[in-house]
């Protein structure tokens, strides 16, 4: 299986049902049904906003250091299934914090599992937009004693009407803090909000930036800087952003020498880890192993471990990247 790094995943968006079951009859947690096929059988979405409502709802099972730990360990042993060298992860402290979870139960558990995991890996705090500009900055200054503990910062949640702009002021106090930049745009959002991402939050990666297409100038933009995009395939078909796999836009954005990346998101919500995104784009759409090596290549260009940041005991992101050549 070819190598990679994976470098839009969401912690929380991999909470399978049956360790929502699990962790819901640990914490004796009340759930609508313990049934994990009645569970799954509500994963169907119209878009973005009718995921979220569910992702946030399943969310409430994690209450402890060891649910955390729980999940990211049972993510990372995935990950090492699906050939993945380097993972940077996002996670989103205001869900928890929201919930009565101090950032310290979600630090402890998630960075012991990352530290005792299989994979290199590294965490970026997420921002919900739709909580607001002042909030970003609170959860960033009450984050700052565990800065060792993070990479970076992206910005995450409803996209529409809520424009990377407002967040200028969180995005240059994470800069000052040596901080990486990311932010999802151009998911459902139009390209303004992938130039408002570039030129106001100076990120150093867009998160989907699939709309980012509809700009001729933007596309010279993100390829003349070589700026990754970090697509997530199976997740654009479940959220509605594109009808069908077949008519997934990525192979133009390769074919238009973008540095794309492909990346599962959400996998347990959205049917698929990784790999599983890889080997539908070679069944759906007919892409050659050659299309797929690159963006196994550009995954690791565009990963921050490649400035030597990243914490984690596998040294291989380089290594892995030389075996793809
Ligand atoms: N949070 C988790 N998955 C997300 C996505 N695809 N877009 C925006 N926010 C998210
Ligand atoms: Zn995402």
């Amino acid at each position: 299986m070819r190598p990679k790094a994976e470098l839009h995943l969401h912690i929380e968006g991999t909470l399978e049902p049956e360790l929502v079951v699990e962790l819901a009859r640990r914490n004796r947690i009340d759930l609508p049904t313990f049934d994990v096929d009645a569970i799954r059988s509500r994963y169907s979405f119209t878009d973005l906003q009718s995921f979220l409502d569910l992702y946030y709802e399943h969310m409430a099972v994690l209450r402890t250091e060891e649910d955390f730990y729980d999940l990211a360990a049972a993510y990372l042993r995935r990950a090492e299934e699906q050939g993945v060298r380097h993972a940077e992860i996002f996670f989103d402290p205001q869900a928890h914090l929201s919930r009565g979870v101090p950032l310290e139960v979600v630090f402890g558990g998630l960075s012991a599992a990352l530290k005792d995991g299989g994979v290199s890996a590294a965490l970026i705090l997420c921002f919900l937009r739709d909580q607001g500009a002042d909030e970003a900055e609170q959860v960033l200054r009450a984050a700052l004693p565990y800065r060792e503990s993070f990479i970076g910062v992206g910005l995450d949640s409803a996209e529409v009407g809520y424009p990377p702009s407002l967040f200028r002021r969180v995005f240059e106090i994470a800069a000052a803090e040596g901080l990486h930049r990311v932010a999802h745009a151009g998911e459902e959002g139009g390209p303004d909000y992938v130039w408002e991402a570039l030129d106001i939050l100076r990120v150093e990666r867009v998160d989907h930036g699939i709309r980012a297409m509809e700009d001729p100038q933007l596309v010279a933009r993100l390829r003349d800087e070589r700026i990754p995009l970090t697509v997530c395939p199976l997740s654009n078909v479940r959220l509605r952003a594109v009808p069908s796999l077949r008519d997934h836009i990525l192979p133009a954005m390769l074919d238009e020498g973008l540095v794309v990346t492909v990346n599962s998101d959400d996998p347990a919500y959205f049917g698929g880890y990784v790999e599983d995104n890889y080997a539908a784009l070679q069944r759906e759409l007919g892409m050659t192993d050659e299309q797929l090596d690159r963006i196994a290549r550009n995954s690791f260009e565009a990963s921050f471990a490649y400035e030597g940041e990243t914490t984690g005991t596998c040294p291989s992101a380089s290594a892995a990247e030389e075996q793809v050549r």
